[in-house]
């Protein structure tokens, strides 16, 4: 399909949305096959439409940004963060700062409330949470989500942490207190200092590899020395050294 550059450039413009720093050929894809689905002849017809059309634009940025998220997801990388890395992090700082980036409708941030709560009383726990979708922070806000969602969680903590409505499980108020939801964009806003722990797990994998150099920068400047950064499983950093970040253990690096 023709007119993908300029139809980067309007996006940018228009939402500040920089496509090109995501990988090229599997945006393409998924933005054609959306094209298609609306029957739309082009780049060209679709942006008109899209200024015009919030709906629309909503939808264009929920299939961009693809929010599959769950609890603990890879629950093995979470037992690392619960038994090796919070209890060093915790004997540095007794209150870390903890900024959960690309948080999606909220499943990572509250599974932090939950490991973090087996340390410190639920009133002391303060996770910063973004993303750039507003679809999904307001999923995140309302806090229902399926029992699929919430499988690798221990048992008790579903019973203490959720209420149970029908089908769907309700986050707890008085854990959903302790999250403060923004929305961010990792590509254009400006990041927080002064973290002990940041975690951005599998949104980096849809960039191209200079936007993440980029990026693991601005992390690195993001964390206190000292402080940690946890990726995605399949979003290890090659030669973290160029950033000054040393690997801790796999899925996890250190600022030096
Ligand atoms: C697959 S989800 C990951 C959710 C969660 N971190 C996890 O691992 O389960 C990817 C998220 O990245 C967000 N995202 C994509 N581009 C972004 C950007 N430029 N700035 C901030 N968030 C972005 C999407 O909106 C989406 O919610």
């Amino acid at each position: 399909m023709e007119g993908y550059e300029s139809f980067k450039t309007k996006i940018y413009q228009f939402t500040g949305i920089n496509l090109s720093s995501y990988k090229e050929r599997q945006m393409k894809r998924r933005i054609e096959s959306l094209i298609s689905r609306n029957k739309f002849s082009g780049y060209e017809s679709y942006f008109s439409e899209l200024k015009k059309n919030k709906d629309l634009l909503e939808e264009f940025i929920n299939y961009l940004t693809i929010n599959v998220s769950e609890f603990r997801r890879n629950p093995q990388q979470w037992d690392v963060l619960e038994k090796d890395i919070m209890p060093s992090i915790l004997q540095k700082s007794k209150k870390p700062k903890i900024w959960s980036a690309a948080c999606s409708t909220g499943e990572e941030p509250y599974t932090l409330v939950m490991l973090m709560n087996k340390f410190m009383p639920l009133s002391e726990i303060e996770i910063h949470a973004t993303d750039i979708d507003s679809g999904a922070l307001e999923k995140a806000d309302i806090g229902m989500y399926n029992e699929k969602a919430t499988k690798n969680l221990p048992p008790d903590d579903v019973k203490r942490f959720f209420l149970r409505n029908g089908d769907f499980y309700q986050i707890k108020k008085e854990v959903k207190d302790q999250v403060k939801f923004k929305k961010h964009n990792l590509l254009e806003d400006k990041y927080p200092d002064n973290c002990d722990l940041i975690i951005c797990r599998n949104v980096m994998i849809y960039f191209t590899e200079d936007t993440k150099s980029v990026m693991y920068h601005k992390f690195h400047d993001a964390l206190k020395p000292g402080g940690v950064l946890f990726v995605g499983s399949t979003e290890q950093i090659i030669m973290p050294n160029r950033y000054k970040l040393t690997p801790l253990k796999t899925f996890f690096y250190q600022k030096k």
